[in-house]
């Protein structure tokens, strides 16, 4: 299954060449059989410039039946991954039929078999498992798909618009479908099975009627009411504050239960995780609802930008992927609550962008080079790209940033371009020079910005001093000042605004003047984190208390809160590695407990503040940390501000565990956990609100309190939710999830029981995510075990995977890899762990580069 290679080569962005050929058109039949598929692919090719260099396809474990030129048998030859045809034609018809086998295909990539329907997943590199092509992001052609399958697989789909369908033999059927689009093979997919359907429709700005349908495994047409209701909002949107119609007459979305990652965009057929559809109250909870809105949004808004203007090569994702997030981010804000949204966007950069920067795999938003391009779809590339994107919006405001969209469609529409197209549309639309911004897509590593203030009384004047230095590693070129857009208030003692503006931040050290300033100043710095750079700046508790307070924004209230929390952290950090006590200023505590008593604040806004930095985000402010000492510490303000508060959160928890809206409800199980963790455990309110739920959130809130604080109802009450969720298997990964969280020394073993349950499954990515994704990555505790258990657990479970799923295999090895700031016995054992995997005999390609790049380090 997975390539054995044993020193799989590298690609260079340096390297780019235009392809050798062109197709621009391509006819695809497919004649499906679980374990014999026969794929018929019509290409018409096109000599790209003058030259004699053959034609070099891509294929991945196909068996080639036929191959012929213009009607006529050709020989070929056959290579690693590739397929070699000689000719001296210009333009010429090449016909290949492949045989393939989606039964036993558990990569899921290519064609595969999702419960009994086929599907593909063909980003970024899977079309060459279908047939042999030119699998690569600027070759664009026209699609005409004939699907030939018995008609128990009563839909037959793929992109554009149903041409023609009809009866065949032998209980047999077909449709042929066209999409008038020219696309890239990434772009392709199909879907043949026999689902449940909602249809709707959707009246464009223009007046066009678009048929919306989505499909969903049979039983589960009420779950899908809410997805169908995200797409027609985020077509709305796309139309209000972009400008942008849909262009095809029908919109298809399908959910499948086996999928590698959230969803993919393929054009007029989005491909879907069942994860980010469906959804009911009883079964899904508010966050759930939240992120299906996203992604449903995310992957609609890849119509533009995406497939109408795609990637020139996969150095590029970030150019349709950050832009992409970027406008998913702001659909949501616009829609629901912008603050909270901004808090979650932060915490994505600050818990797993800067580990991730920090780690062996650290790259630029537009990678130089690659192994294997699924490695590569990161946060760095998703996220911190599409904070690059925000910084620009900042830059040239709503206005300037449109108009700069505009230019970018009006040149690129229908055309693969790259992450410096888009940027030059951006400047020459609006005037504003980016030619230091760009550096932006280069320069790997988190920015350090760090920053002093005087205050001169006599002349009324505030001084700001700021210094900004990206660590350089090691083969790396020194790195540049960067354009950074520095948002920043000031405030007078008493949370009065003086002023709000951005600053431009160019130099390696700049200094800033404000006059008429003649009282002392809170200064809320990189306010709605206005670029993604660590800063350092040494706060004043009284400070961080009227940033709580009355910052302007919401967003800095809750990183003042952010702040306040880690310093007493570090604090006792430091003091119990000098064999002190630990303490807790009492102005801290009062500082939450005006949280937990506040009227004036967004509930939301509240439950973000009380939820209180993980230990992930304290990890990654520090270069070295000392991780007994540091979840010791965390437990312990944890636990004093719940157990210093505790009548007061009882208090809030009775009045507000009635309202009925997401705010209140996350405000509420906030509470409801401190509750657990605070000298009395409160068992009974646990039990109460657990029993009495009346939907998933307050259920699985009441649960996961009771996990968090080790309650005695705990066992009961995983047991009563597994007896009533049992046969529904994206809430088991709720229940798994948890499970995986639990911080007891037996977790282990409790983990290998999880994995003879019937409802999990290793085959199926959402399962091993929920159970083993979520040990790695948030049980820091356990996986973390001084005694190295807790590694090796992982390293068989990533063995496994290696064959069936390396892209799976490859994701949840993250927290294996990023080894850096532990002490020297946790990083022996981890590298341990690794050799061994790099001993495999069938290592991927997915594994190999991790594998290495992390030993290297
Ligand atoms: N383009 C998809 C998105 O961001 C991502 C994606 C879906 C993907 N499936 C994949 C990427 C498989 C790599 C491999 O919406
Ligand atoms: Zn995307």
């Amino acid at each position: 299954m997975s390539q054995n290679v044993n020193q799989p080569a590298s690609k260079r962005l340096a390297d780019y060449r235009a392809p050798a050929f062109l197709i621009p058109e391509l006819s695809l039949s497919f004649r499906l059989v679980p374990t014999a598929t026969i794929v018929t692919a019509c290409s018409r090719v096109v000599r790209n410039g003058a030259h004699n260099e053959p034609l070099v396809l891509d294929g991945e474990d196909l068996e080639l039946l036929e191959a012929s030129i213009n009607g006529q048998s050709v020989a070929v030859q056959q290579q690693p991954g590739k397929l070699l045809l000689e000719t001296d034609l210009d333009e010429f018809e090449l016909t290949l039929v492949t045989r393939i086998n989606p039964q036993d295909n558990s990569t899921l990539e290519g064609l595969y078999m999702s419960d009994g329907a086929y599907c593909t997943q063909c980003e970024a590199e899977g079309f060459r498992r279908i047939t042999y092509f030119l699998d690569r992001p600027d070759v664009l052609a026209k699609y005409n798909v004939r699907i030939e399958a018995p008609v128990a697989f009563k839909y037959l789909l793929s992109n554009g618009n149903k041409v023609d369908s009809g009866e065949l033999e032998d209980g047999w059927h077909y449709a042929c479908w066209q999409d008038p689009f020219p696309k890239p093979s990434y772009l392709f997919a199909l879907v043949a099975g026999d689902m449940d359907l909602l249809e709707d429709s959707f009246c464009t700005v223009s007046g066009r009627n678009v048929k919306l349908q989505v499909f969903v495994d049979k039983g589960n047409l009420h779950k899908a009411h809410h997805a169908m209701a995200s797409l027609k909002k985020a077509m709305a949107w796309d139309e209000h504050r972009f400008g942008l119609e849909y262009d095809l007459d029908i919109y298809m979305i399908v959910a499948v239960d086996f999928f590698n990652m959230g969803a993919m965009e393929n054009k007029g057929l989005n491909i879907f995780n069942t994860k980010y559809v469906l959804a009911d109250e009883q079964s899904a909870t508010d966050d759930d609802f939240h992120g299906i809105e996203s992604v449903i949004g995310h992957e609609y808004f890849h119509n533009w930008t995406g497939d109408r203007v795609t990637c020139r090569d996969w150095f590029q994702l970030s150019l349709k992927e950050g832009l992409t997030v970027f406008r998913d981010q702001e659909f949501s804000s616009d829609v629901g609550s912008r603050p909270v949204n901004r808090i979650h966007a932060i915490k994505v950069i600050k818990n797993q962008q800067f580990a991730e920067d920090a780690g062996p795999m650290s790259h630029p938003i537009r990678p130089e080079e690659v192994i294997e391009m699924n490695n590569f779809y990161t946060v760095t590339v998703y996220n911190k790209g599409a904070e690059v994107i925000r910084m620009m919006h900042t830059l040239l405001g709503e206005e300037g940033f449109q108009a700069g969209m505009k230019l970018y469609f009006a040149r690129h529409d229908g055309q693969a371009v790259t992450c410096d197209d888009f940027v030059q549309a951006m400047q020459d639309a609006s005037g504003k020079d980016l030619t230091q911004f760009r550096r932006w897509y280069s320069q790997a590593g988190t920015p350090q910005v760090s920053v002093t203030d005087s205050f001169d009384t006599d002349a009324g004047i505030y001084r700001l001093q700021l210094t900004q230095n990206t660590p350089q590693r090691p083969g790396e070129p020194a790195k540049l000042p960067l354009h950074i857009p520095f948002s920043l208030e000031l405030l007078d003692c008493q949370g009065n605004t003086l002023l709000n503006e951005v600053l431009d931040f160019t130099e390696a050290e700049q200094a800033f003047e404000f006059t008429g300033i003649h009282t002392p100043v809170v200064p809320s710095l990189l306010q709605d984190f206005s670029a993604p750079v660590r800063l350092d700046y040494q706060f004043t508790v009284e400070q961080l208390l009227v940033l709580m307070a009355h910052a302007s924004s919401e967003v800095a209230r809750w990183e003042a809160s952010v702040t306040l929390f880690s310093q007493a952290v570090w604090k006792n950090v430091a003091r119990l590695q000098q064999q002190q006590g630990m303490v807790l200023d009492n102005r801290i505590i009062d500082g939450f407990r005006g949280v937990i008593l506040s009227d004036g604040l967004d509930h939301a806004l509240a439950a973000e503040i009380l939820k209180m930095p993980s230990v992930s985000t304290l990890m990654e402010q520090v270069s070295e940390v000392a991780l007994d000492a540091l979840l010791c510490a965390r437990d312990y303000v944890v636990d004093s501000i719940a157990t210093a508060c505790e009548e007061e959160v009882l208090a809030r928890y009775q009045v507000l565990h009635n309202i009925d809206d997401a705010g209140s409800r996350a405000f509420g199980n906030a509470l409801l956990t401190l509750l657990a963790r605070g000298a009395d455990g409160h068992e009974a309110l646990l039990e109460r609100q657990f029993y009495h739920a009346t939907n998933m959130t307050e259920a699985l809130g009441a649960l996961s309190a009771a996990v968090e604080g080790n309650s005695d109802c705990r066992d009961a009450l995983l047991a009563a939710f597994e007896q009533r969720w049992n046969k529904v298997p994206l809430v088991m990964d709720k229940w798994f999830s948890l499970q995986a969280n639990i911080n007891a020394p037996d977790v282990l073993q409790r983990l290998q029981q999880l994995q003879q349950h019937p409802a999990f499954s290793m085959g199926n990515p959402n399962r091993v995510r929920a159970l083993l994704g979520t040990f790695a990555a948030a049980n820091v505790a356990q996986f973390h075990r001084a005694d190295g258990a807790g590694y090796r657990f992982m390293t068989e479970i990533i063995k496994q995977l290696n064959s069936s799923n390396p892209q799976v295999a490859a994701r949840i090895i993250t927290p294996l890899i990023q080894f850096g700031k532990l002490d020297a016995q946790r990083q022996q054992q981890i590298r341990q762990c690794l050799q061994q995997l790099l001993a495999l005999p069938d290592l991927s390609r997915d594994l190999y580069e991790k594998v290495t790049k992390a030993l290297q380090a």
